[in-house]
């Protein structure tokens, strides 16, 4: 029996009114997306991330999105050392809530797809129609050496993961008992069962930052993270609009997203004060070098000033929109993500389950006065 209505409108609009999206971004991971050493750092266990899905749920976040990621970072903290796998970590957390959407974040080249189509649905079907995927190709070349598969050149992992979505959405369709031959896949007599909730699929997004994998979105996901500009809004504006139309010339229609990093405080001093005890102070440095290395970025290959930069903001989060500020602040900077066209933003805190309280009791009501948010969803 049909508990809810499955449209893929619904699935979009992640069953609520909320005109700017609210996520939470990487608590799957121990520290989450904050590369510090505080002692208070997020600690990625199940018990802490099922009491935060639970408290999202009921305060009216609209969804939670993980990070697939295998191998820690190292450091003195050892930066998501420990990190629960996505689609196990979703059916569990769609299993405890009711209205959340729960992404899972999948390598293409690692999974089977066979096995990742019937994994999705299976999640899909415990949360009633909330399951989200968020493919994603890699980029890390040590976690790839661990499983033993090779790395293809940038160009060809986003043709193999059209191959490897192609034959999925091929699984969830009513296609039965087909043979699916392609560059890189040769299969024989492909049947899947049963279908995704309610007669439709998984909402589908992708975060690639080169023109490539931005044309893999396009072409299949409903969601798309962007990187919002840190200094303006009109840029922002313009990323997002360039986005939406690329996607209306090839008939279709885009959300697109972006990550912020917020530290919210009753006063902005408060909020300046926690961001630069945890994320200068008592930032992890030695991880931050360690994952600089690996997307080459040293003294050595890039300008001292940028080298600086960019050590700066891996820090607080592998990147990402830092919102640091007291409530209004924070209200006023993500309305703006909404004036800018962005369906929704993803965001991270440093112990999510501590500081989520503040944030929906202060922010949250905010935004529905601002007409950004319906106030109902958290009913
Ligand atoms: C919101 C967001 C989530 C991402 N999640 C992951 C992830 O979980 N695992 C991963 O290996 N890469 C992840 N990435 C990296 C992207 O999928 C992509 O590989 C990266 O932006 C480089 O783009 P490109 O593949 O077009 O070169 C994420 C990026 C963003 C912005």
């Amino acid at each position: 029996m049909l508990a809810r209505s499955a449209s893929t409108r619904d699935r979009y609009a992640m069953y609520n009114a909320n005109k700017l999206k609210i996520g939470l971004f990487g608590s799957n991971c121990s520290s989450g997306r904050a590369v510090t050493k505080v002692p208070e750092r997020w600690s990625g266990s199940w018990p802490d991330n099922l009491r935060l899905a639970r408290m999202a749920d009921e305060a009216g976040i609209d969804f939670l999105l993980p990070i697939g990621r295998w191998k820690g970072y190292g450091g003195d903290t050892d930066y998501q050392g420990a990190t629960l796998e996505t689609i196990t970590w979703a059916a569990g957390l769609l299993a405890s809530t009711r209205r959340i959407t729960v992404f899972g974040t999948v390598h293409a080249p690692l999974f089977n797809p066979v096995i990742a189509a019937k994994e999705m649905v299976t999640a899909d079907h415990i949360g009633e129609g909330r399951f989200g995927l968020n493919i994603v190709v890699g980029w890390n070349e040590g976690e790839f050496e661990m499983f033993g598969v090779e790395q293809r050149e940038h160009e060809d992992r986003y043709d193999y993961a059209q191959e490897w979505i192609d034959v999925i959405k091929l699984i969830w369709s009513d296609q039965e008992d087909f043979d699916f031959q392609r560059t890189y896949f040769s299969m024989k007599g492909i049947r899947g069962k049963p279908k995704p909730f309610g007669g439709t699929r998984p909402l589908m997004m992708n975060a690639g930052s080169s023109p490539t994998g931005q044309a893999f979105a396009i072409r299949n996901c409903d969601a798309f993270f962007l990187q919002a500009s840190r200094d303006s809004l009109a840029e922002t504006t313009q990323r997002v609009a360039a986005v939406q139309e690329r996607a209306r010339q090839g008939g279709r229609e885009i959300g697109c997203y972006t990550v912020g990093v917020i530290t919210c405080r009753p006063t902005r001093k408060e909020a300046q004060d926690y961001y630069h005890y945890s994320i200068v102070e008592h930032a992890d440095w030695s991880a931050v070098d360690g994952i600089l290395a690996l997307k080459n970025i040293s003294p050595q290959t890039v300008p001292m000033e940028e080298f600086v930069r960019k050590r700066s903001q891996y820090a607080q989060g592998l990147g990402g929109l830092p919102i640091v500020g007291d409530p209004d602040f924070v209200a006023q900077q993500l309305a703006d993500l909404s004036k800018a066209g962005l369906t929704g933003v993803g965001v991270s805190l440093v112990n999510y389950a501590q500081e989520l309280p503040f944030f929906c009791d202060e922010v949250l009501p905010r935004l529905v006065r601002m007409g950004i948010r319906d106030g109902r969803s958290a009913q």
